[in-house]
Protein backbone atom coordinates (compact mmCIF):
# COMPACT_ATOMS: atom_id res chain seq x y z
CA UNK A 1 0.00 0.00 0.00
CA UNK A 2 1.36 3.68 -0.64
CA UNK A 3 2.74 5.48 1.95
CA UNK A 4 -0.32 8.12 1.48
CA UNK A 5 -3.11 5.45 1.55
CA UNK A 6 -1.48 4.02 5.19
CA UNK A 7 -2.12 7.49 6.19
CA UNK A 8 -5.93 7.49 4.89
CA UNK A 9 -6.31 3.79 6.74
CA UNK A 10 -5.01 5.08 9.71
CA UNK A 11 -7.26 8.76 9.51
CA UNK A 12 -10.59 6.93 8.83
CA UNK A 13 -9.58 4.27 12.11
CA UNK A 14 -9.15 7.33 14.51
CA UNK A 15 -12.05 9.21 13.12
CA UNK A 16 -13.98 6.04 13.60
CA UNK A 17 -12.61 5.48 17.25
CA UNK A 18 -13.69 8.77 17.84
CA UNK A 19 -17.16 8.95 16.72
CA UNK A 20 -17.72 5.67 18.43
CA UNK A 21 -16.53 7.12 21.59
CA UNK A 22 -18.74 10.72 21.35
CA UNK A 23 -21.56 8.49 20.87
CA UNK A 24 -21.75 6.47 23.67
CA UNK A 25 -21.05 9.31 25.62
CA UNK A 26 -23.71 11.32 24.33
CA UNK A 27 -25.81 7.70 24.45
CA UNK A 28 -24.82 7.54 28.19
CA UNK A 29 -25.57 11.06 29.52
CA UNK A 30 -28.86 10.84 27.68
CA UNK A 31 -29.62 7.47 29.18
CA UNK A 32 -28.15 8.74 32.95
CA UNK A 33 -30.29 12.12 32.33
CA UNK A 34 -33.89 11.28 31.99
CA UNK A 35 -33.39 7.22 32.81
CA UNK A 36 -34.31 5.64 29.95
CA UNK A 37 -32.81 2.38 28.87
CA UNK A 38 -32.00 2.42 25.36
CA UNK A 39 -32.34 -1.09 23.88
CA UNK A 40 -30.07 -0.70 20.75
CA UNK A 41 -27.00 0.00 22.97
CA UNK A 42 -27.80 -3.28 25.51
CA UNK A 43 -24.00 -4.38 25.07
CA UNK A 44 -22.43 -0.26 25.46
CA UNK A 45 -25.38 -0.59 28.88
CA UNK A 46 -23.32 -3.90 29.94
CA UNK A 47 -19.85 -2.28 30.30
CA UNK A 48 -21.02 0.72 31.71
CA UNK A 49 -23.44 -0.88 34.68
CA UNK A 50 -19.99 -2.89 35.14
CA UNK A 51 -17.94 -0.02 35.09
CA UNK A 52 -20.74 1.78 37.42
CA UNK A 53 -21.01 -1.25 39.67
CA UNK A 54 -16.52 -1.23 40.26
CA UNK A 55 -16.58 2.22 41.03
CA UNK A 56 -19.44 1.84 43.83
CA UNK A 57 -17.59 -1.42 44.95
CA UNK A 58 -14.33 0.67 44.84
CA UNK A 59 -16.62 3.80 47.05
CA UNK A 60 -17.87 1.23 49.34
CA UNK A 61 -14.06 -0.43 49.68
CA UNK A 62 -13.12 2.83 50.73
CA UNK A 63 -16.16 3.93 52.67
CA UNK A 64 -15.74 0.38 55.04
CA UNK A 65 -11.76 1.41 54.97
CA UNK A 66 -12.39 4.78 56.87
CA UNK A 67 -15.40 3.03 58.96
CA UNK A 68 -12.73 0.15 60.42
CA UNK A 69 -10.26 2.79 60.98
CA UNK A 70 -12.46 4.56 62.87
CA UNK A 71 -13.72 1.46 65.11
CA UNK A 72 -9.51 0.73 65.54
CA UNK A 73 -9.72 3.82 67.75
CA UNK A 74 -12.80 3.25 69.40
CA UNK A 75 -11.13 3.30 72.93
CA UNK A 76 -9.48 6.75 72.61
CA UNK A 77 -11.56 8.22 75.26
CA UNK A 78 -10.27 10.96 77.38
CA UNK A 79 -9.97 10.67 81.27
CA UNK A 80 -12.09 13.91 81.57
CA UNK A 81 -10.92 17.34 80.61
CA UNK A 82 -7.67 16.72 82.25
CA UNK A 83 -7.39 13.83 79.30
CA UNK A 84 -7.72 16.59 76.51
CA UNK A 85 -4.87 18.36 77.58
CA UNK A 86 -1.57 18.30 75.38
CA UNK A 87 -0.87 16.58 72.04
CA UNK A 88 -1.79 19.34 70.07
CA UNK A 89 -1.57 19.42 66.50
CA UNK A 90 1.97 21.44 64.87
CA UNK A 91 0.38 23.27 61.72
CA UNK A 92 2.59 24.60 58.81
CA UNK A 93 1.53 28.24 58.46
CA UNK A 94 1.25 27.90 54.72
CA UNK A 95 1.13 31.37 54.10
CA UNK A 96 4.53 32.69 55.85
CA UNK A 97 6.16 29.24 54.69
CA UNK A 98 5.68 30.29 50.87
CA UNK A 99 6.40 34.01 51.77
CA UNK A 100 9.89 32.58 52.90
CA UNK A 101 10.50 29.44 51.70
CA UNK A 102 10.79 27.98 55.31
CA UNK A 103 8.93 25.87 56.88
CA UNK A 104 7.19 27.86 59.90
CA UNK A 105 5.00 25.48 61.88
CA UNK A 106 3.17 26.21 64.88
CA UNK A 107 2.09 24.38 67.96
CA UNK A 108 -1.71 24.73 68.14
CA UNK A 109 -2.14 25.17 72.22
CA UNK A 110 -4.98 27.37 71.48
CA UNK A 111 -6.67 23.59 71.13
CA UNK A 112 -5.95 22.33 74.85
CA UNK A 113 -9.13 21.62 75.98
CA UNK A 114 -9.29 22.89 79.39
CA UNK A 115 -8.45 26.41 79.07
CA UNK A 116 -7.51 26.29 75.47
CA UNK A 117 -3.71 27.81 76.14
CA UNK A 118 -0.41 25.93 76.74
CA UNK A 119 -1.53 26.99 80.44
CA UNK A 120 -3.39 24.41 80.81
CA UNK A 121 -0.33 21.66 80.35
CA UNK A 122 1.44 24.22 83.78
CA UNK A 123 -1.80 24.10 85.79
CA UNK A 124 -2.20 20.75 85.44
CA UNK A 125 1.14 20.16 86.35
CA UNK A 126 1.20 22.27 89.24
CA UNK A 127 -2.38 20.72 90.92
CA UNK A 128 -0.92 16.90 90.20
CA UNK A 129 2.64 18.39 92.36
CA UNK A 130 0.65 19.45 94.76
CA UNK A 131 -2.13 16.86 95.09
CA UNK A 132 1.26 13.74 95.20
CA UNK A 133 2.85 16.42 98.15
CA UNK A 134 -0.65 15.94 99.72
CA UNK A 135 -1.39 19.75 99.41
CA UNK A 136 -4.90 19.49 98.22
CA UNK A 137 -7.73 17.65 99.31
CA UNK A 138 -10.61 17.50 97.10
CA UNK A 139 -13.82 19.23 98.83
CA UNK A 140 -12.19 20.63 101.13
CA UNK A 141 -12.42 24.10 100.57
CA UNK A 142 -8.88 24.13 99.51
CA UNK A 143 -8.24 26.84 97.17
CA UNK A 144 -5.66 27.56 94.76
CA UNK A 145 -4.49 31.48 94.30
CA UNK A 146 -2.54 32.58 91.44
CA UNK A 147 -1.44 36.17 90.22
CA UNK A 148 -1.80 35.94 86.27
CA UNK A 149 -2.82 38.00 83.25
CA UNK A 150 -5.40 35.77 82.31
CA UNK A 151 -4.62 32.53 80.85
CA UNK A 152 -3.07 30.66 83.80
CA UNK A 153 -5.89 31.85 85.94
CA UNK A 154 -8.30 30.60 83.38
CA UNK A 155 -6.38 27.01 83.12
CA UNK A 156 -6.51 26.89 86.55
CA UNK A 157 -10.12 28.04 87.38
CA UNK A 158 -11.36 24.99 84.49
CA UNK A 159 -9.30 21.96 86.32
CA UNK A 160 -9.88 23.24 90.19
CA UNK A 161 -13.94 22.77 88.98
CA UNK A 162 -13.23 19.32 87.49
CA UNK A 163 -11.09 17.90 90.65
CA UNK A 164 -12.65 19.71 93.54
CA UNK A 165 -11.03 22.81 94.08
CA UNK A 166 -11.79 26.69 94.34
CA UNK A 167 -9.68 28.98 92.61
CA UNK A 168 -8.97 32.66 93.50
CA UNK A 169 -7.23 34.67 90.79
CA UNK A 170 -5.53 38.23 91.02
CA UNK A 171 -4.95 39.98 87.68
CA UNK A 172 -3.79 43.59 86.53
CA UNK A 173 -7.17 45.28 85.82
CA UNK A 174 -5.92 46.30 82.02
CA UNK A 175 -6.01 43.34 80.66
CA UNK A 176 -8.64 42.17 78.37
CA UNK A 177 -12.02 42.14 79.71
CA UNK A 178 -13.33 39.24 78.28
CA UNK A 179 -10.46 36.93 80.16
CA UNK A 180 -11.80 38.31 84.07
CA UNK A 181 -15.42 37.46 82.08
CA UNK A 182 -14.50 34.03 81.85
CA UNK A 183 -12.48 33.44 84.85
CA UNK A 184 -16.40 34.04 87.03
CA UNK A 185 -18.13 32.22 84.31
CA UNK A 186 -15.18 29.22 85.57
CA UNK A 187 -16.51 30.01 88.92
CA UNK A 188 -13.36 31.66 90.10
CA UNK A 189 -13.07 34.59 92.56
CA UNK A 190 -11.17 37.14 90.51
CA UNK A 191 -9.66 40.22 91.88
CA UNK A 192 -8.47 42.83 89.08
CA UNK A 193 -5.87 45.35 90.87
CA UNK A 194 -3.99 47.91 89.28
CA UNK A 195 -0.63 47.54 87.41
CA UNK A 196 1.74 47.48 89.31
CA UNK A 197 6.05 46.49 89.85
CA UNK A 198 7.13 43.56 91.06
CA UNK A 199 8.28 45.78 94.36
CA UNK A 200 4.86 46.66 95.20
CA UNK A 201 3.38 44.40 97.84
CA UNK A 202 -0.03 44.96 95.92
CA UNK A 203 1.50 43.59 92.59
CA UNK A 204 -0.86 41.15 91.13
CA UNK A 205 1.30 37.93 91.92
CA UNK A 206 2.66 39.04 95.66
CA UNK A 207 -1.37 39.86 95.97
CA UNK A 208 -2.25 36.26 95.24
CA UNK A 209 0.77 34.96 97.59
CA UNK A 210 -0.47 37.21 100.36
CA UNK A 211 -4.29 35.73 100.01
CA UNK A 212 -3.03 32.37 99.91
CA UNK A 213 -1.35 32.90 103.63
CA UNK A 214 -4.08 34.85 104.48
CA UNK A 215 -6.60 31.40 103.85
CA UNK A 216 -4.66 28.86 105.38
CA UNK A 217 -4.26 31.25 108.74
CA UNK A 218 -8.19 32.44 108.81
CA UNK A 219 -9.88 29.08 111.26
CA UNK A 220 -13.08 30.47 110.19
CA UNK A 221 -12.25 29.49 106.38
CA UNK A 222 -13.13 25.75 105.30
CA UNK A 223 -9.29 24.00 103.76
CA UNK A 224 -6.12 25.60 103.01
CA UNK A 225 -4.91 28.05 100.44
CA UNK A 226 -2.52 27.13 97.69
CA UNK A 227 -0.26 29.69 95.98
CA UNK A 228 0.29 27.93 92.77
CA UNK A 229 3.49 30.26 92.14
CA UNK A 230 3.78 30.01 87.98
CA UNK A 231 6.64 32.34 87.40
CA UNK A 232 8.69 30.37 90.19
CA UNK A 233 7.63 26.26 90.54
CA UNK A 234 9.17 23.97 88.78
CA UNK A 235 6.24 22.37 88.04
CA UNK A 236 5.98 24.91 84.75
CA UNK A 237 9.27 24.55 82.73
CA UNK A 238 8.56 20.82 83.61
CA UNK A 239 5.55 20.61 82.27
CA UNK A 240 6.99 21.70 78.66
CA UNK A 241 10.20 19.26 79.51
CA UNK A 242 7.53 16.23 79.16
CA UNK A 243 4.66 17.70 76.63
CA UNK A 244 5.40 20.29 74.24
CA UNK A 245 9.38 19.68 73.84
CA UNK A 246 9.01 15.38 73.31
CA UNK A 247 5.76 16.44 71.38
CA UNK A 248 7.71 18.70 69.22
CA UNK A 249 10.34 16.64 68.47
CA UNK A 250 8.35 13.68 67.57
CA UNK A 251 5.86 15.79 65.17
CA UNK A 252 8.96 17.23 63.51
CA UNK A 253 10.80 13.71 63.54
CA UNK A 254 13.83 15.76 65.28
CA UNK A 255 14.11 17.94 61.82
CA UNK A 256 13.96 21.70 62.77
CA UNK A 257 16.47 23.96 62.86
CA UNK A 258 15.28 26.68 65.60
CA UNK A 259 12.09 27.01 68.18
CA UNK A 260 11.38 30.79 68.52
CA UNK A 261 8.84 32.10 71.71
CA UNK A 262 7.87 34.58 73.61
CA UNK A 263 8.44 34.44 77.63
CA UNK A 264 5.98 35.53 80.12
CA UNK A 265 6.85 33.11 83.23
CA UNK A 266 9.80 31.66 80.47
CA UNK A 267 8.19 27.93 81.40
CA UNK A 268 7.64 27.46 77.70
CA UNK A 269 11.30 28.61 76.42
CA UNK A 270 13.06 26.86 78.97
CA UNK A 271 10.89 23.92 79.13
CA UNK A 272 11.16 22.90 75.04
CA UNK A 273 14.73 24.49 74.99
CA UNK A 274 15.81 21.69 77.97
CA UNK A 275 14.09 18.98 76.21
CA UNK A 276 15.54 19.82 72.53
CA UNK A 277 19.10 21.18 72.97
CA UNK A 278 20.97 18.04 73.90
CA UNK A 279 19.00 16.05 71.39
CA UNK A 280 19.75 18.77 68.74
CA UNK A 281 23.30 20.66 69.44
CA UNK A 282 22.55 22.74 66.54
CA UNK A 283 18.82 24.08 67.24
CA UNK A 284 18.45 27.78 67.19
CA UNK A 285 16.05 28.22 70.56
CA UNK A 286 15.57 32.19 69.89
CA UNK A 287 13.36 34.60 72.00
CA UNK A 288 10.18 36.97 71.14
CA UNK A 289 10.22 40.16 73.06
CA UNK A 290 7.28 42.86 72.69
CA UNK A 291 7.94 46.25 73.67
CA UNK A 292 8.66 47.26 77.29
CA UNK A 293 10.08 43.92 77.99
CA UNK A 294 13.66 43.76 79.15
CA UNK A 295 13.89 39.93 78.13
CA UNK A 296 15.46 41.11 74.70
CA UNK A 297 18.35 43.14 76.65
CA UNK A 298 18.99 40.42 79.02
CA UNK A 299 19.46 37.66 75.91
CA UNK A 300 21.32 39.97 73.54
CA UNK A 301 23.69 42.17 76.58
CA UNK A 302 23.45 39.92 79.60
CA UNK A 303 21.20 43.02 81.37
CA UNK A 304 17.91 43.47 81.86
CA UNK A 305 18.17 47.49 81.71
CA UNK A 306 20.37 49.81 81.27
CA UNK A 307 23.34 50.41 83.81
CA UNK A 308 21.72 53.10 86.05
CA UNK A 309 18.89 50.47 86.46
CA UNK A 310 19.10 47.48 89.40
CA UNK A 311 16.86 44.38 88.30
CA UNK A 312 13.40 43.91 89.84
CA UNK A 313 13.46 47.54 91.47
CA UNK A 314 12.13 49.66 88.79
CA UNK A 315 9.10 51.21 89.98
CA UNK A 316 7.92 52.82 87.15
CA UNK A 317 5.49 50.84 84.61
CA UNK A 318 5.71 48.57 81.87
CA UNK A 319 5.84 50.32 79.01
CA UNK A 320 2.47 50.56 77.35
CA UNK A 321 1.76 47.65 75.00
CA UNK A 322 -0.95 45.82 73.73
CA UNK A 323 0.59 42.23 74.02
CA UNK A 324 -0.91 40.26 77.05
CA UNK A 325 0.64 37.62 78.42
CA UNK A 326 5.00 37.98 77.11
CA UNK A 327 6.97 40.14 78.23
CA UNK A 328 8.61 41.10 81.74
CA UNK A 329 11.04 42.66 83.14
CA UNK A 330 12.31 40.29 86.12
CA UNK A 331 13.95 37.05 85.72
CA UNK A 332 12.54 34.54 86.62
CA UNK A 333 13.05 31.15 88.37
CA UNK A 334 11.42 29.51 84.66
CA UNK A 335 13.41 32.21 82.82
CA UNK A 336 16.38 31.43 84.18
CA UNK A 337 16.67 27.34 83.93
CA UNK A 338 16.89 27.48 80.58
CA UNK A 339 18.33 30.73 79.94
CA UNK A 340 22.15 29.89 79.24
CA UNK A 341 20.46 27.91 76.05
CA UNK A 342 18.38 30.86 74.67
CA UNK A 343 20.71 31.79 71.63
CA UNK A 344 19.50 35.06 70.53
CA UNK A 345 16.25 37.51 70.91
CA UNK A 346 13.97 39.25 68.41
CA UNK A 347 12.06 42.28 69.11
CA UNK A 348 8.47 42.51 67.96
CA UNK A 349 6.35 46.10 68.26
CA UNK A 350 2.71 46.01 68.79
CA UNK A 351 2.09 47.37 64.91
CA UNK A 352 4.00 44.46 63.62
CA UNK A 353 1.86 42.24 65.90
CA UNK A 354 -1.35 43.63 64.78
CA UNK A 355 -0.50 43.45 60.92
CA UNK A 356 0.81 40.12 61.88
CA UNK A 357 -2.26 38.95 63.49
CA UNK A 358 -4.52 40.54 60.70
CA UNK A 359 -2.29 38.87 57.84
CA UNK A 360 -3.56 35.30 59.64
CA UNK A 361 -6.90 35.94 59.25
CA UNK A 362 -6.84 36.93 55.79
CA UNK A 363 -3.93 34.43 54.62
CA UNK A 364 -4.55 31.32 56.22
CA UNK A 365 -8.26 31.64 58.61
CA UNK A 366 -5.96 31.81 61.79
CA UNK A 367 -7.34 33.61 64.27
CA UNK A 368 -5.03 34.41 67.26
CA UNK A 369 -4.34 36.40 69.94
CA UNK A 370 -1.33 38.66 70.41
CA UNK A 371 1.38 36.63 72.13
CA UNK A 372 0.88 34.33 69.10
CA UNK A 373 1.03 37.37 66.69
CA UNK A 374 4.13 38.42 68.09
CA UNK A 375 5.22 34.42 67.86
CA UNK A 376 4.57 34.67 64.33
CA UNK A 377 6.08 38.05 63.74
CA UNK A 378 9.41 36.65 64.99
CA UNK A 379 9.57 33.07 63.44
CA UNK A 380 9.19 35.35 60.34
CA UNK A 381 12.14 37.53 60.82
CA UNK A 382 14.00 34.66 61.59
CA UNK A 383 12.91 32.60 58.38
CA UNK A 384 14.38 35.96 56.21
CA UNK A 385 17.76 35.59 58.64
CA UNK A 386 18.30 32.15 58.01
CA UNK A 387 17.42 31.90 54.30
CA UNK A 388 15.17 29.28 52.36
CA UNK A 389 15.47 25.66 53.00
CA UNK A 390 14.99 25.79 57.22
CA UNK A 391 12.32 24.57 59.25
CA UNK A 392 11.18 26.66 62.19
CA UNK A 393 8.92 26.06 64.88
CA UNK A 394 6.87 28.17 67.31
CA UNK A 395 3.38 28.84 69.13
CA UNK A 396 0.05 29.87 68.77
CA UNK A 397 -1.02 30.36 72.14
CA UNK A 398 -4.30 31.01 72.40
CA UNK A 399 -7.37 32.24 70.43
CA UNK A 400 -8.05 36.18 68.99
CA UNK A 401 -11.53 35.53 71.27
CA UNK A 402 -9.87 36.56 74.20
CA UNK A 403 -8.63 39.53 72.97
CA UNK A 404 -11.55 41.13 70.69
CA UNK A 405 -11.64 44.19 73.40
CA UNK A 406 -7.85 45.36 73.23
CA UNK A 407 -5.25 43.99 70.82
CA UNK A 408 -7.97 43.32 68.40
CA UNK A 409 -9.83 46.11 68.94
CA UNK A 410 -6.79 47.98 67.77
CA UNK A 411 -6.56 46.09 64.60
CA UNK A 412 -8.29 47.30 61.36
CA UNK A 413 -11.41 45.67 59.26
CA UNK A 414 -10.44 42.34 58.30
CA UNK A 415 -11.02 42.41 54.39
CA UNK A 416 -10.17 41.16 50.94
CA UNK A 417 -6.23 40.55 49.72
CA UNK A 418 -6.59 43.44 47.86
CA UNK A 419 -4.48 46.73 48.53
CA UNK A 420 -3.48 44.93 51.91
CA UNK A 421 -0.41 45.40 53.36
CA UNK A 422 2.61 43.45 52.32
CA UNK A 423 4.33 40.78 54.45
CA UNK A 424 7.51 42.83 54.30
CA UNK A 425 5.78 46.06 55.40
CA UNK A 426 4.49 44.29 58.43
CA UNK A 427 7.76 42.99 59.36
CA UNK A 428 8.67 46.80 58.84
CA UNK A 429 6.41 48.48 61.35
CA UNK A 430 8.06 50.32 63.68
CA UNK A 431 5.71 51.61 66.46
C1 LIG B 1 -1.46 33.85 76.00
C2 LIG B 1 -0.10 33.56 76.52
N1 LIG B 1 0.87 33.23 75.67
C3 LIG B 1 2.11 32.97 76.12
C4 LIG B 1 2.44 33.01 77.45
C5 LIG B 1 3.86 32.80 77.90
O1 LIG B 1 4.18 31.55 78.30
P1 LIG B 1 5.26 31.31 79.42
O2 LIG B 1 4.67 31.78 80.71
O3 LIG B 1 5.50 29.84 79.39
O4 LIG B 1 6.49 32.07 79.10
C6 LIG B 1 1.46 33.35 78.36
C7 LIG B 1 1.78 33.43 79.78
O5 LIG B 1 0.96 33.69 80.61
C8 LIG B 1 0.17 33.63 77.89
O6 LIG B 1 -0.82 33.99 78.72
Amino acid sequence: MPDQAHFYVLGAFLLGVTLTVAWENRHWRHETLNGTPNKAWGKSRKRRAHIRQKESQGLLDKAIESVESLEEEKDDIREGIEGCIGNTPLIKIKSLSDATGCEILAKAEFLNGAGNSPKDRVALSIIQMAEERGLLIPHSGDTIYEGTVGSTGISLAAICQARGYKAHICMPNDMAVEKSDLLLKLGAEVERVRPAPIVDQDQFVNLASRRAIEHTTNANKPGRGLFADQFETEANWRAHYSGTGPEIYGQTGGHLDAFVSGAGTGGTLSGVALYLKPKLPNLKVVLADPPGSGLYNRVKFGVMFNNKEKEGTRRRHQVDTIIEGIGINRVTHNFDVGRELIDDAIRVTDDQAIGMAKWLVENDGIFVGSSSAVNCVAATKLAKQLGPGHRIVTLLCDSGARHLSKFWASTEPVGGAEGDISLDAILESRS
